[in-house]
């Protein structure tokens, strides 16, 4: 199945090749995104693919994805805000935001939400989360964001050291593409 991805993000690209076999993923040729000012990750994810929808070959599949970092001792947020707080310096953003923060304060959790529409308009939904918290310092090399000081429930290293088969087993994203892929049937 070919699918058009609307996203800047080539690492988000390469990942949901991994997590939707069978799925031909190109990446939307567009520098004119809408902002993401959606209340929610659905709204921002399916403003995405509904973007993507309007630009993309009449026979493909598109798919929009919205995420998040959720962290305990900041609330709850940045949440559906991640991006524009971190403004690209997620890691250095993160352990500013939580210097002296201890214990349950650094409980976070990745939020993943991803939509795709086909080319009779059919909507697919699928939600993923990965819980874990974050590390007093940065560490690994693979991923991309906030995943240097992420560590995932059950596990002693940052999801940028676990690195990208890990990470297409068990991410936010790898569960969202479950969640969905059981709705295509
Ligand atoms: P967006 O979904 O592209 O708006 O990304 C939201 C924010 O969360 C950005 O700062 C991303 O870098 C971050 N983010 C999303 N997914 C991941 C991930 O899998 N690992 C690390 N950071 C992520």
């Amino acid at each position: 199945m070919r699918a058009v991805l609307a996203s800047r993000n080539a690492h988000k690209a390469r990942e949901l090749e991994r997590l939707l076999p069978g799925w031909q993923i190109d990446v939307l040729d567009a520098d004119d995104y809408p902002p993401e000012s959606g209340a929610t990750y659905y709204e921002n994810a399916h403003g995405k693919a509904e973007f993507a929808r309007r630009r993309a070959p009449a026979d493909a599949w598109v798919l929009g994805e919205d995420s998040g970092i959720e962290v305990d001792g900041l609330g709850g947020g940045p949440g559906v805000t991640s991006s524009r707080s971190a403004a690209g310096d997620e890691v250095g953003w993160m352990l500013g935001a939580l210097a002296g923060a201890r214990g349950d304060a650094r409980r976070a959790r990745y939020v993943s939400e991803l939509v795709a529409i086909g080319p009779g308009g059919e909507e697919l939904r699928g939600t993923g989360t990965l819980g874990g918290r974050i590390a007093d310092e940065a560490s690994g090399s693979e991923g991309f964001g906030f995943d240097p000081v992420f560590v995932p429930d059950g596990e002693e290293r940052t999801v940028a050291e676990l690195g990208d088969e890990w990470k297409a087993r068990h991410s936010h994203r790898a569960n969202a593409a479950r969640a969905l892929l059981r709705e295509a049937g």
